[in-house]
């Protein structure tokens, strides 16, 4: 199977923000996509592509099902919750939903011998950075149940390919933003919690208050300092994954980051030009567990991957989500 010549895949996760992107890439290179769902956070409304099959990770009955309906070449794996604070006061639920519902699927893909995986990891298993730009290399200490939920997986794929010979990609992502520009799908969330959506809804809802947590960080303004990815980019670097898979066994990681931080204060004076609203914000306290700037070094993603960002300026990021939410889909 090649990136070009399509093979079966499944999107666990593919009616969410990143997954349902993925769906709309591979599709449109050429793959068989079927997209496992349960609909908890994603969205009906961006089930475009593909065959969906509704069904929980928690329930293994429900991946027989769907392996016994295809012969998959590979899976991709979106389907986490991420919210941090909600994974402080609930980590059952994230324990349960993100590690106990993955060990569900690897043990199906192993039962099915599908032997290509690509797992959505975060910046999160970093913890509190110790350098400004962050390699592979950097100390891995997450801060929450979440950061901690993706990091146990990433050490499981180590063992599965050591055992199994399950092949694995994690992709640590930084801060994903930004829609498809056709504009069709975006970025939503219940209750919305991402800087560029909240600043983008405070100038289209009537009474939504765009609040910057902290302005004393150890930053130029004093605001956090974040590494925006476009969505489209953070899949292409997916679908070079599963063609680096076609040709290498192990259990890989890669950041995928701009590798450019930004304050919140300078996202939203571009949010600011590209939407031409004198956008209004009051400063309240920090929230807890923020890292004061977080910016990745994708070298290693741009070697072997050979990944090429395109949408590499955050006007550029905050207008595709703009046309989005202008004429939100869902
Ligand atoms: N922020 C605000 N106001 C808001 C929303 C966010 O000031 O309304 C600030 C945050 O405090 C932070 C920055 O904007 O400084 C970015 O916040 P996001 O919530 O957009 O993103 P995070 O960096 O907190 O989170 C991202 C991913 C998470 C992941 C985390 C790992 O979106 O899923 O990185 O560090 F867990």
């Amino acid at each position: 199977m090649s990136a070009t010549s399509g093979g079966k895949v499944l999107v666990c996760g593919g009616a969410g923000y990143i997954g349902s992107h993925m769906a709309a890439m591979l599709a449109e290179n050429g793959y068989e996509v079927t997209v496992f769902d349960n609909l908890s956070t994603g969205h009906r409304e961006a089930l475009k592509w593909g065959d969906f099959f509704e069904g929980d990770l928690r329930n293994p009955d429900d991946l027989k099902k769907v392996f016994h309906s295809k012969d998959f070449d590979a899976v991709f794996h979106f389907s986490g919750l991420i919210v941090v604070s909600e994974s402080v006061e609930r980590p059952d639920i994230y324990y349960d939903n993100n590690v106990t519902g993955t060990l569900n699927l690897l043990d199906e893909m192993k039962r099915s011998g599908v032997d290509r995986f690509v797992f959505s990891s975060t910046a999160a298993v970093y913890g509190n950075p110790v350098s400004d730009i962050i390699n592979e290399e950097h100390p891995l200490a997450p801060l929450n149940p979440y950061g901690r939920s993706k990091l146990y997986i990433e050490e499981i794929l180590r063992d599965y390919h050591r055992a199994f010979g399950l092949n694995s990609v994690c992709l640590r992502y930084f801060n994903a933003a930004g829609a498809r520009p056709d504009g069709i799908i975006g970025e939503a969330h219940d209750p919305e919690t991402h800087l560029i959506p909240n600043i983008l809804l405070s100038t289209l809802r009537e009474g939504r208050e765009l609040k910057v947590f902290g302005d004393s960080y150890a930053t130029p303004d004093g605001t956090c300092v974040r590494d925006y990815v476009h969505v489209q980019d953070l899949c292409s670097a997916h679908l070079l994954a599963l063609e680096y898979l076609n040709t290498n066994s192990g259990a890989e990681v890669f950041n995928l980051g701009s590798g450019s931080g930004f304050s919140v204060l300078e996202v939203i004076k571009a949010a600011s030009e590209v939407t031409g609203i004198d956008i209004q914000y009051t400063i309240e306290s920090a929230r807890s567990g923020d890292s004061a700037r977080l910016v990745a070094d994708s070298s290693k993603a741009r070697e072997a991957l050979k990944w090429r960002p395109r949408y590499d300026d955050v006007k550029t990021i905050i207008e595709t989500a703009w046309r989005w939410h202008k004429n939100p889909t869902f």
